[in-house]
This record gives structure tokens, C-alpha cells and sequence, in this order.
């Protein structure tokens, strides 16, 4: 696990660059997309890179990391919409190229398998972005989640309802109790990982994300295991880290050869 402690700007370009190398390299490369404020700003970078520097999406594929349970089609907060409107429609990367776990569909359970299907058919994931909640959940997979967990429904706590409250006009009671998510099973299956904090509301689930004992009351630190995890963290997401300056220290002096 590689840690980076830096300014949230830089953070962004960081993991924009991590994305433009894959995409580079291979133009069919699979993505794997967060909502959530966290990653707008990597997203902005992206856009900007497209507009300016010409960086094309054309031939990529997105897999969207959950979706809300029942929200109607096209609603501001699904994030199928979200993602839509922060991303793929500011690149040239095809809106058919994008799924998400269907939180509408009739058959909620089918409509997980299929998803971890259609990953499986596209090669499974090349790069994931991810974000982390302030009980340490990731995508939704809240605390008590199994770590082997593929894409099912979950149900959220009232912490995550009241965190993303700000996204339905401050009203806990609008933001779904249900949720479609990838499993942390699904995410470990990812290629690389990059993992985004900002704040000190995430301090201790960043300290507990490095630092902790792996644990299911603290579903990101099954990340510790991944062969291949980038955690970029701005001074207040750094600020419970015990090893801070070891871990300041190790990207001061990383080698110009040795990528994310
Ligand atoms: C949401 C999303 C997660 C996200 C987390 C943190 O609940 N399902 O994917 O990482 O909350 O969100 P934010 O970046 O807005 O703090």
C-alpha cells in the first residue's frame, strides 16, 4: 500500500495521471467509477485533459461502484445520473460504455449477478477509484460487510443516510435505506486500486484503512491485501496516520521510474 500525503490538488492530478497512463496504454482499459464529492476533482482534471491536451476516453469502459435502490430514472442523486453529468458527458466516452448495478430493476438479486457478470466480460476492472466513508465503508459496503462480499443489496446505516444527506436537501429520511453495491470481493479484483480521502472527517477511517487491524467493522482495511493500492490523503485525511512521516518520507524519495 503506497501512501501519499499531499495537497488535494495535487491528489487530483495524481490520480489523473495514474488514469491517463492506463488509458495511454491500453484504449479499451476498463475503469472503475466513484460518486460522491471526493472524486470530482480527478473527474475535472480528466475533462480538462480531454479539452486541452486531447486525452480521448473513446474506447474505454466505466463500471460505476453502486447505486441507490429505488430512486426514479434520470433523478440528480442516482449516480448513473451523477456520474453522467460530472464525466462521460464531458469526454468522449460513449454513455453505452458506462453500466451501473440497476437500482430499479424488479429483480434486485439478478440484477447483481448480471453486473458481476458483465465485469467479468469485460476483462474485469483495470484501474478502480474509490472514496471512503467516515465509518470506513467503501462503495456502500458499510461495516459488518463480509470481506469476500461480491455486488448485492445492502442496507445503509444511519451515519452513510445522514453523511450523504446533503445531497437531498439536508433530508436523512429522502436518502434510500437501500443500496446496490459492489462487494469488497468484487473491488479486490480490481488490477489497481486508488483510494481518495480529503478532510479530517476522514481521519480515522484513513488510520484505521493503512494502520488498523483488518477488520469487517472497518470494511476498507480488507484494501491491506491488495497487491497493488494507492491511498492519496490530503493533511486533514493524514492527520491520525502514526507514520506520517515515514510515509512523507517514502514519496519524497520515490524514484522518477517507479510509478503509482
Ligand atoms: C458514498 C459512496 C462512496 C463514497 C463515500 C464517501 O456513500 N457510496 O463510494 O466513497 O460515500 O463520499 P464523499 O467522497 O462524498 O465523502
Amino acid at each position: 500500500m503506497e501512501v501519499v500525503i499531499d495537497r488535494s490538488e495535487t491528489l487530483a492530478a495524481l490520480a489523473a495521471d495514474a488514469i491517463e497512463a492506463l488509458v495511454t496504454r491500453r484504449s479499451d482499459a476498463v475503469l472503475g467509477l466513484a460518486t460522491g464529492s471526493t472524486p470530482s476533482s480527478v473527474y475535472d482534471e480528466l475533462v480538462r485533459r480531454h479539452a486541452e491536451e486531447g486525452l480521448s476516453f473513446a474506447g474505454v469502459r466505466g463500471f460505476l461502484l453502486d447505486e441507490y435502490v429505488g430512486l426514479p430514472e434520470g433523478h440528480p442523486e442516482a449516480y448513473r445520473t451523477v456520474i453522467e453529468r460530472e464525466l462521460v458527458s464531458r469526454l468522449d466516452l460513449p454513455t453505452e460504455s458506462v453500466l451501473g448495478p440497476d437500482g430499479r430493476a424488479e429483480d434486485l438479486a439478478a440484477a447483481c449477478t448480471g453486473y458481476e457478470q458483465a465485469i467479468a466480460d469485460a476483462g474485469g476492472i483495470d484501474l478502480q477509484i474509490l472514496g471512503i466513508g467516515t465509518d470506513g465503508h467503501v462503495a456502500f459496503n458499510e461495516p459488518g460487510s463480509s470481506l469476500a462480499s461480491r455486488t448485492r443489496i445492502k442496507t445503509l446505516t444511519e451515519q452513510t443516510r445522514r453523511d450523504n444527506a446533503r445531497f437531498f436537501d439536508d433530508e436523512v429520511d429522502a436518502v434510500p435505506q437501500h443500496v446496490l453495491t459492489q462487494g469488497l470481493g468484487t473491488i479486490m479484483a480490481a488490477r489497481h486500486l486508488v483510494l481518495l480521502a480529503m478532510g479530517r472527517s476522514k481521519a480515522e477511517a484513513v488510520h484505521q484503512l493503512v494502520e488498523g487491524p483488518i477488520s469487517a467493522m472497518w470494511p476498507a482495511t480488507i484494501l491491506q491485501m491488495h497487491p497493488h493500492v494507492t491511498v492519496l490523503v490530503d493533511d486533514g485525511a493524514a492527520s491520525r496516520l502514526q507514520l506520517a512521516a515515514y510515509y512523507r518520507e517514502t514519496w519524497q524519495s520515490k524514484p522518477d521510474w517507479q510509478p503509482l
